[in-house]
């Protein structure tokens, strides 16, 4: 054992998490691998002195996990190259992580995290790659995204695609993922990724200000306030027992909470998509190697678990409302359930608010443009393609984020707000513009003024609305 001299003094407190790495060693890892660790660190303490540092305050230090662990290439590893009498490989990916953590790999594999990087047919790549640029791609999308990561012919991961650690990267040896997403190297801390920092370097902006809405939120304002108690050190990490106030993104997407343990599947408490034109539920089917697939719909046509499905043995269904009932156990161990519930009526009341006065007659008539050959089949050529784009990738979805996670600013005034002012001021004329008043005239009385919501807008404001308004003006304001 002497060769494992590099172990941080003074932790003694480590000696279980120590023996665990002795036994991956031993079943994973040559022999040799903790001698060569050695040979890193006393040159990298040297080269890149804040790279020992971050390991040396790490829990892998403590349990004796080093370099070589990690950074050791086999033969037939594509990414490897010689390094100092080692062959190494820069990238490590999930799948190295997971010979020692296996729980979180087989979570976290067949997520929507692990897809991330598949956004190849999307509208958002074609406006990123064609309309935009590349090289907008290489620093934008795919920092958030993942790249699909190339290796050049002395080993080394390409510029064009590295560094990079986007959520569903797509690495050599095949894995999906990067664990350092959350997990900043090279302390992979877990105080760190439950903080919604984490989070937030991918879950803002415009279309999805995940972080904001939470920071507007009472949830973010107790967290705040309260940084210090939430005990984010804890190996041990329950809602309500090891803290009790404003929870974070990780709390309520991956905590643990009452009979729902930790997961490294965000999507698994989900029960709408937000992401779409318009919003439908989401249900789960597992299959026995892991990957999972969306069946939308309320209550849709779901296989069994034990049946073949798409080719693979179903091994569990979680329906929408399966989901549903995994976040409220974390809700309820701070709130009562009634209260959780009531909640959930005002959010589910706004996505389909939004999804039937808005999105639904809007894709509808865009549809139907198309179609008639109106505008072009081509996208992002015609203004009204763009006014549509951000009423529902942007706008609309602030609406939608805003309401989940009580964000009222971003539900109202970034959300809903902005969604009726363009589709009035700018969908509405637009409309008319490109297919004349009388095609529009017959659109709009088919999808749009078939709703009395909407009639306000064709009819103008009813008297007893009119007197409404005017007598709130003149008692507040004396106007
Ligand atoms: C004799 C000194 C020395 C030893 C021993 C050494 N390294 Fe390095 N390493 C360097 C230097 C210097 C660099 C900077 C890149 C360069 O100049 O090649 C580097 C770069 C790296 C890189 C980044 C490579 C890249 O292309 O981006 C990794 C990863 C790495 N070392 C890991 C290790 C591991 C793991 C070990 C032990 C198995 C190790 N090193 C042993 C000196 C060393
Ligand atoms: C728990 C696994 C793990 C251990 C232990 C580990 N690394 Fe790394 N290292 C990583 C990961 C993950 C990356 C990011 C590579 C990627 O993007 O896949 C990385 C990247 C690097 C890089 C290139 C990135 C940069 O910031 O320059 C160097 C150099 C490096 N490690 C050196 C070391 C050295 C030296 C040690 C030992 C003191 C070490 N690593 C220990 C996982 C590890
Ligand atoms: C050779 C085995 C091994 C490898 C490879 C390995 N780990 Fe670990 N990891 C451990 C051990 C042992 C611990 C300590 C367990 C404990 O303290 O409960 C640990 C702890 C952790 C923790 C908890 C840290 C904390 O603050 O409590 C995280 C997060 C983690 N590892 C992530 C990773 C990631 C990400 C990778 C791949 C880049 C990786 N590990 C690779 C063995 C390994
Ligand atoms: C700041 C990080 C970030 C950048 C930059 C970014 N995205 Fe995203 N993207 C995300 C996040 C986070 C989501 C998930 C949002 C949600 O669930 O509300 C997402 C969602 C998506 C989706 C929907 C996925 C689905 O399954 O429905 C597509 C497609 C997409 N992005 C493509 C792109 C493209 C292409 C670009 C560049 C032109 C890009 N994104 C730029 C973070 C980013
Ligand atoms: C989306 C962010 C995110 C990603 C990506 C992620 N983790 Fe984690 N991980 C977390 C959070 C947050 C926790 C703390 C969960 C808790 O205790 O509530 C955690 C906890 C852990 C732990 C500690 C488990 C324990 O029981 O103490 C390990 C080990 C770990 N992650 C490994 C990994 C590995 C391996 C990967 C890649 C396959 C990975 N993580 C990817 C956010 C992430
Ligand atoms: C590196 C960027 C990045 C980070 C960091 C990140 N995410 Fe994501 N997240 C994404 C992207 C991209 C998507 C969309 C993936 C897709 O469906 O294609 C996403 C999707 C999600 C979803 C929707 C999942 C589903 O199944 O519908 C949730 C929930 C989520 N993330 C929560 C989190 C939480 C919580 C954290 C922090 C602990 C986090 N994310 C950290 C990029 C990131
Ligand atoms: C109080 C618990 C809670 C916290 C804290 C929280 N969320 Fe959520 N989140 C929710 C709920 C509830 C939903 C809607 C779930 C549903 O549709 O059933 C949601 C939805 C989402 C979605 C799906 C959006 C889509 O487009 O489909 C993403 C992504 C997400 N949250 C990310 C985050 C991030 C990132 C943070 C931190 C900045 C965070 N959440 C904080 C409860 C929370
Ligand atoms: C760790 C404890 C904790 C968890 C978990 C938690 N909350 Fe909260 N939540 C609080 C506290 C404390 C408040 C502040 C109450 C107040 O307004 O005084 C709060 C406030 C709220 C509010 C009131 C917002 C406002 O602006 O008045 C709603 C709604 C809410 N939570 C819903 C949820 C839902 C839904 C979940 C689960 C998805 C959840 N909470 C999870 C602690 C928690």
């Amino acid at each position: 054992m002497s060769e494992h001299c590099y172990v941080r003094a003074g932790s003694v407190s480590s000696l279980i998490g120590f023996c665990l790495a002795i036994v991956c060693f031993m079943a994973l890892a040559p022999a040799d691998a903790v001698a060569q660790g050695q040979d890193c660190i006393t040159c990298h303490e040297q080269q890149s002195p804040g790279i020992v540092a971050q390991w040396n305050d790490s829990k892998h230090s403590e349990a004796g996990v080093s370099c070589a662990d990690c950074h050791q290439a086999g033969d037939e590893d594509i990414d490897g190259f010689e390094h100092h009498g080692q062959r190494i490989s820069v990238i490590v990916s999930p799948k190295d992580c997971s010979q020692c953590h296996v729980d979180e790999f087989d979570q976290q594999k067949g997520s929507h995290h692990a897809k991330a990087a598949e956004i190849l047919g999307s509208l958002d790549n074609l406006l990123g790659e064609v309309v935009g640029g590349e090289p907008a791609v290489v620093v934008g999308c795919r920092q958030c995204h993942g790249s699909e990561v190339k290796i050049d012919e002395t080993g080394r991961p390409t510029a064009d695609t590295w560094p990079n650690t986007g959520m569903g990267r797509i690495n050599p040896d095949g894995s999906r993922g990067s664990c350092s997403a959350c997990h900043t190297r090279h302390s992979f801390s877990v105080a760190q990724a439950r903080q919604p920092e984490s989070c937030g370097k991918c879950h803002m902006g415009p279309d999805h200000p995940q972080i904001e809405i939470w920071n507007e939120s009472k949830h973010g304002i107790l967290y705040h306030a309260n940084r210090e108690k939430m005990n984010l050190d804890s190996e041990e990490w329950v809602a309500g027992k090891d803290y009790f106030t404003g929870p974070t993104c990780a709390s309520c997407h991956m905590g643990a909470g009452g009979d729902e343990g930790v997961t490294h599947d965000v999507g698994q408490r989900i029960s709408w998509t937000l992401r779409p034109p318009v919003s439908d539920k989401l249900n789960m089917v597992v299959y026995e190697d892991l990957s999972k697939k969306d069946v939308m719909g309320e209550s849709p046509e779901l296989p069994a678990v034990g049946e073949t499905h798409d080719g693979k043995k179903v091994t569990e269904v979680i329906t929408w409302q399966d989901r549903r009932d995994k976040m409220q156990e974390v809700c309820i161990q701070c709130h009562a359930k009634p209260f959780v519930e009531s909640f959930y009526t005002q959010y589910d009341n706004l996505v389909v608010l939004y999804n039937e006065k808005f999105a639904k007659p809007a894709k509808a008539i865009m549809a139907d443009l198309k179609a008639e050959g109106i505008i072009s089949k081509a996208n992002f050529d015609d203004q009204i393609e763009w006014i549509w784009w951000e009423l529902w990738h942007h706008e609309g979805r602030r609406a939608r984020h805003g309401a989940s996670m009580m964000g009222p600013d971003y539900a109202w005034w970034h959300g809903l707000y902005e969604v009726s002012k363009h589709f009035y001021t700018d969908f509405i004329p637009e409309l008319k513009k490109v297919a004349g008043e009388e095609k529009a005239a017959e659109l709009l009385e088919k999808y749009v003024y078939s709703q009395d919501g909407h009639l306000w807008h064709r009819d103008g404001i009813s008297d007893d609305v009119r007197q409404r308004i005017q007598n709130f003006y003149q008692s507040r304001y004396k106007q």
